[in-house]
């Protein structure tokens, strides 16, 4: 723990209780890290308009609420893909998170364990993959995917290394063919990638070293980053994973309905409605208005995951409300494992996942089938 977090942690004793306010999780957690990695994880790309649409789509959203359900006994567990996960929030995929806590994915897993919230582990993960999945032996793992473009067999050899480590599913990042344009990263000439935060599941992985005409840590590191784009990404790549292993296979970064319906017609088993959190293209439309169009499409043939703004209980039942079948949650996490490591992550979930309940309580809905059928206005 670094003597500034230290400081803080006593001062968050001192005053009794971890902030419950999100936006005061985010204000502690700029006091703790050093500016370029703050930046790094609140920042969006270009002016931040997406990232603003995030909220404010959510925000636009209005619950109708129902009365005299009884909702004495409220049970949030959700069965996706064969799994049934305790409550319908999963912790997005964020790689490097080493940038926020040195026990970074670790220390991320063992509080999404205690709180039965599953961990979506990134490709850019800074413990690897397997060193994530044996510090929570039984806990529900998914391992998300960035496809190596040049070398198509580090991907998929990712893809099995995920299966044999038991992860329940893969997702496919498909919003990220080309790096966004993040202003505050330029200006900070912040690169989390080419420090080095990121390569634990490349230095693992025998098909990526085989590409390789080098072993040590700055000859991975140019192998990762002249990798990282993937621009001709394409559906009979994702045919390609998919047929990698028995897993299902989710598409992260769905907006538009015609692309959801190209993810059913090739086999996909799910879809994460997601603009990577306004971190790529800026202007995009905000993930809880795209949400409705998707979950129309679809029309209950595949599970529709949503995220980007979810920061409070009733954004989660607003997402669910609009059709969605779970969520996921970044940045709050990232906060507390910047503020106080596996405790701070632990701490937001317990605010966040309390939350939901008093909010599915009070919205009338016992469970996920009841909050589904909420209807919301504009
Ligand atoms: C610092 C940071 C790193 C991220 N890294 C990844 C990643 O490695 N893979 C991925 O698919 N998405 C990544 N994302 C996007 C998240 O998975 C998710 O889509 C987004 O954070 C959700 O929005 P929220 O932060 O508003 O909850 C990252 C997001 C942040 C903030």
């Amino acid at each position: 723990m670094s003597k500034k977090q230290d400081t803080l942690m006593k001062h968050i004793d001192g005053e009794t209780h971890f902030p419950y306010r999100f936006e005061n999780v985010e204000k502690k957690a700029q006091e703790v890290l050093p500016k370029e990695a703050f930046d790094y994880i609140q920042s969006g790309a270009g002016r931040e308009e997406t990232l603003s649409n995030n909220r404010t789509s959510l925000e636009q959203v209005k619950i109708v609420p129902r009365m005299l359900q009884n909702v004495g006994n409220i049970d949030l567990s959700v069965k996706l893909f064969g799994n049934t996960y305790k409550q319908p929030v999963f912790l997005a995929p964020i790689g490097m998170q080493k940038l926020a806590h040195p026990e970074a994915e670790l220390a991320t897993v063992r509080a999404a364990k205690k709180h039965g919230v599953p961990m979506i582990v990134s490709t850019a993960s800074t413990f690897s993959l397997e060193e994530i999945a044996k510090e929570v032996p039984d806990h529900p793992l998914w391992y998300q995917i960035y496809w190596n473009e040049r070398h198509p067999d580090v991907s998929i050899n990712m893809a099995v290394r995920a299966e044999q480590a038991g992860y329940d599913a893969i997702v496919v990042t498909v919003d990220t063919v080309l790096i966004g344009w993040r202003e505050r990263d330029l200006e900070n000439q912040f690169s989390p990638l080419k420090a080095g935060y990121g390569l634990a599941n490349f230095k693992n992985d025998e098909a990526f070293m085989s590409h390789l005409d080098g072993t040590d840590d700055d000859t991975i590191v140019r192998g990762i980053v002249e990798n990282f784009a993937h621009p001709t990404l394409n559906w009979k790549d994702i045919e390609k994973i998919k047929k990698a292993t028995g897993l299902p296979v989710i598409v992260k970064g769905i907006l538009d309905p015609e692309d959801a319906r190209f993810a059913l017609e090739h086999g996909v088993d799910g879809i994460i409605v997601s603009n990577h959190g306004g971190r790529q293209l800026d202007g995009v439309i905000g993930s809880a208005e795209a949400l409705p169009t998707i979950v129309e499409e679809i029309n209950g043939q595949i599970p529709v995951l949503f995220d980007g703004g979810i920061r409070r209980g009733a954004d989660v039942v607003k997402a669910l409300a609009l059709g969605a079948d779970a969520v996921l949650v970044g940045r709050p996490f990232m906060y507390g494992l910047a503020i106080d490591g596996e405790n701070g992550v632990s701490n937001v979930l317990e605010h966040l996942l309390s939350d939901l309940h008093v909010s599915a309580g009070l919205a009338g809905s016992p469970d996920v089938r009841t909050l589904k059928a909420l209807k919301t206005r504009k």
